[in-house]
């Protein structure tokens, strides 16, 4: 794709601004819409179009509200675009995390809609569309179109640049067509994705709820055999893209030895050096099946007591979205279930579980990685879910043992994890068990072949085969010009 200008529309920004006393901080969000996109946007360079959400957001930025990025070797452009306080409380608690997370992730949390919410969200829409049309230099940019929160941008940003190639991408999964109706606003929402050039998925699951979705609720022309739905005239592709992370991944980066990441943490939790760690790593999310997993550790030490003092399991939470009830219940809930695991088979300062609620940047998250025998990752649904795929790229001792529940879009690629329904407890708690018994030859097979699969469908992979879409359809459309 030569010459060709590639902006990008997300919600969360790569780089986060933040005052502390006389201290400007940089944070890198827990996002995995972030980590997948950094290194693209690092290698190929371009303009990123994100809410600025920091408090020294405003400080950092130039008169056009731009910055260069990343701080230390800038090799893209920043515009940040301003949200207010109630624009956001409709916007992005409201419409994106109240109504469209929960409605795709089957957690049985129950969507809210809120008409001032979809309002919120319309408007926000509109003004991140407005800012692609300001900061493209060409009448044909590139646009990637990030997540749930920006379902209306596409059909916005082809409505005022019709040559644009869109490319969308939907981190989370996408519902059954009977479960999306609860939206009251259905019909906009696919109209407004439908004004992509590409619309990109996980996995072919989802895209085939998308093509169920479309067929039931809107009046298009779908072609199944190529992919396509038409509507209006305009033609989108609808494609699975199954998001991955960079490999070799920059956190890795001057680690030391997985013996000494072993030791290190074991002292810093005071563990003995023996002690059997399993962990846990995500935002604080009800989707992830934090609990669940808490309970197949209380299940194992009940049923196996050997494993007590031998066995503690680190859960590593990043406080998210707590001003929405649905996320604060379920902290308080797991501190709750925490101590109460810990008071009934702990002792002697011995605690099996240690529950670390705080952002963990991304090398602190591998030095951990490296120190585990055991990764869990019990999300009750997760359009693909990065951390499984981080956990395999942090061991290149090829050691450790990766529990993944299978509603992941992950466990579709790394069959050799052991595969678990996370809602069965006594299940998860068997798997837990296999994992910390199973035989170094039988670690080193597993993880080799998933470092292998991660390696070659890595992030560079996921968008280069969306660009080499794009360039067909380009190239399409010259013809037909
Ligand atoms: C998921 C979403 C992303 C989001 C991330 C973090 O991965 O798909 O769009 O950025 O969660 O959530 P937050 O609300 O903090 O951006």
């Amino acid at each position: 794709l030569p010459d060709a200008e590639v902006l990008i529309v997300s919600n969360r920004e790569p780089y986060i601004h933040n005052r502390d006393g006389d201290r400007t901080e940089v944070q890198i969000p827990a996002s995995g819409l972030v980590s997948a996109l950094e290194p693209v946007m690092r290698a190929c360079g371009g303009t990123w179009i994100a809410h600025g959400s920091g408090n020294a957001d405003r400080d950092t930025v130039d008169s056009h509200d731009r910055i260069e990025v990343p701080p230390d070797h800038p090799s893209y452009r920043l515009r940040r675009i301003w949200i207010t306080d109630e624009e956001q409380d409709g916007f992005y608690y409201g419409f994106a995390n109240e109504g469209m997370w929960p409605l795709c992730h089957i957690a049985f949390v129950r969507p809210t809609f809120r008409e001032s919410d979809w309002k919120a969200y319309q408007r926000i829409n509109e003004r991140f569309a407005a800012a692609v049309v300001e900061e493209a230099k060409t009448d044909n940019p590139i646009v990637l179109v990030q997540d749930y929160h920006f379902a209306l941008a596409p059909r916005m940003i082809r409505d005022r640049l019709p040559k644009a190639t869109i490319i969308t991408f939907w981190h989370i999964p996408w519902p059954n067509a009977e479960t999306f109706s609860i939206c009251p606003w259905k019909e906009q929402i696919i109209d407004g994705l439908l004004g992509s050039t590409i619309l990109g998925f996980h996995t072919q699951f989802h895209c085939n709820n998308f093509f169920e979705t479309v067929d039931r609720f809107v009046e298009s022309r779908i072609d199944r055999e190529h992919a396509t739905v038409t509507l209006s005239g305009h033609e989108t592709m609808v494609r699975a893209y199954p998001i991955s992370i960079e490999w070799p991944p920059a956190a890795l980066d001057g680690q030391p030895p997985v013996e000494t990441c072993r030791r290190e943490v074991r002292e810093a939790l005071g563990l003995a050096a023996d002690v059997r760690i399993a962990v846990g790593i995500e935002r604080f999310d009800y989707t992830k099946g934090i609990l669940d997993r808490m309970k197949a550790v209380d299940d194992l030490l009940t049923r196996q007591p050997q494993w007590k003092r031998q066995l503690v399991f680190v859960q590593v939470a990043a406080p998210t979205r707590s001003k929405l009830s649905s996320y604060s219940t379920l902290q308080d809930d797991a501190v709750a279930l925490a101590d109460d695991i810990n008071r009934r088979h702990g002792s002697d300062g011995y605690k099996p579980i240690v529950l670390l609620i705080r952002h963990h940047s991304a090398r602190e998250v591998f030095k951990l990685f490296r120190a585990a025998d055991v990764c869990i990752v019990s999300s009750l649904h997760d359009g693909m879910n990065l951390v499984a795929k981080e956990f395999a790229a942090a061991r290149d001792d090829e050691r450790g043992v990766l529990v993944l529940s299978s509603f992941t879009g992950a466990s579709r690629e790394l069959s050799e994890a052991l595969i678990v329904n996370p809602y069965h407890v006594h299940e998860t708690a068997t798997a837990l068990d296999t994992a910390l018994r199973m035989p170094e030859h039988e670690q080193q097979e597993r993880m080799r072949a998933m470092r292998q699969q991660i390696r070659e469908w890595n992030v560079y992979r996921w968008a280069g085969r969306m660009l080499i879409d794009a360039a067909t359809s380009r190239r399409r459309q010259r013809i037909l010009d």
